[in-house]
């Protein structure tokens, strides 16, 4: 169920040059929310910017009725989210979309989740529930540099093994993070893949998927107007012709679902 609500702000922590983790209270979001569900935040009163911003829930915990969103500032809406202190209010619509599935089943022990720069948002909530339902997972982050990767310590306290990439080297191994997820497959190692970061990553990440004919399900960003399937703002390509939602069909689709 979508349930509108303002939500009280409780931190609004800077994490790196353009990076922050804002913890709010919206106890009925945190209380619903599956792993891959965004939420839209109207970040001002005014009519500019217009649209509401989608983000990802970082993290929720239900018993205190908080959720986290980790957001990168890159215009307007975001850096009016900055802005926002302690004690103020803020306008949340959420859990909205269809979030990842979570594996089922004796092959589905193994799970590798693959983030790209600011694509770590989502997992967090996701290596939370899998770790809890026994899943053994490793997380595959890959970002430009050491100073843009964040929360890898928040991964660690979860018990996820986590693996690295930096574009300049100056963190982890240099290169990609779907290089690294190669390399990783190289070793005879498996798992299901979880991923999100930006188009080009998911794009080289499906290839990679349909090649070796791996289960992954890839979380896409799009463009969003009305985030409810009511415009048509965030449609994707999907094989054989037609499209769908991002917001409502997604934004969680398996690798072959869609066309990228
Ligand atoms: C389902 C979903 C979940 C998301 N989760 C997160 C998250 O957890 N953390 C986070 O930081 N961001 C997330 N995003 C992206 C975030 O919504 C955009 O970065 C934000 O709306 C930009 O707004 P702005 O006004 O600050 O920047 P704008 O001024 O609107 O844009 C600044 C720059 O970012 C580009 N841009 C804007 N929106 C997008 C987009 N959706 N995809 C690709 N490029 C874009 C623009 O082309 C421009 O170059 C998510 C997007 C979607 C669709
Ligand atoms: S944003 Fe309007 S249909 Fe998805």
């Amino acid at each position: 169920m979508i349930s509108p609500c303002t939500g009280t702000i409780v931190s609004n922590e800077q994490l790196s040059r353009t990076i922050w983790l804002l913890r709010v209270e919206a106890p009925v979001i945190a209380q619903q929310v599956e792993p891959g569900q965004f939420v839209q935040v109207r970040v001002t009163s005014t009519y500019d910017p217009l649209l509401r911003t989608p983000l990802s829930v970082h993290d929720s915990d239900p018993d205190r009725g908080t959720i986290d969103l980790l957001y990168q500032t890159v215009g307007t809406s975001t850096q009016l989210l900055s802005n926002y202190r302690e004690q103020m209010r803020l306008d949340i619509l959420g859990p909205l979309g269809k979030g990842f599935t979570l594996p089922t089943g004796p092959k589905s022990s193994f799970a590798l989740l693959v983030a790209g720069g600011i694509g770590i948002a989502p997992m967090l909530l996701l290596a939370r529930f899998l770790m809890a339902n026994q899943v053994s997972t490793r997380l595959l982050y890959g970002a430009r540099t050491a100073s843009d990767m964040v929360r890898i310590d928040a991964f660690e306290k979860l018990g996820v093994t986590v693996a690295c990439s930096t574009d300049d080297g100056s963190y982890g191994v240099r290169g990609n993070v779907v290089d690294l997820l190669a390399d990783f497959l190289q070793s005879g190692a498996g798992g299901e893949i979880f991923a999100c970061g930006p188009t080009p990553m998911l794009k080289a990440l499906q290839s990679l998927a349909r090649e070796r004919e791996l289960a992954a399900q890839l979380s896409l960003e799009a463009y969003m107007a009305c985030g409810l399937g009511a415009c048509l703002g965030c449609a994707v390509a999907v094989p054989g012709g037609g499209y769908k939602h991002v917001c409502t069909d997604g934004p969680v689709f398996a690798a072959w679902e869609v066309e990228l």
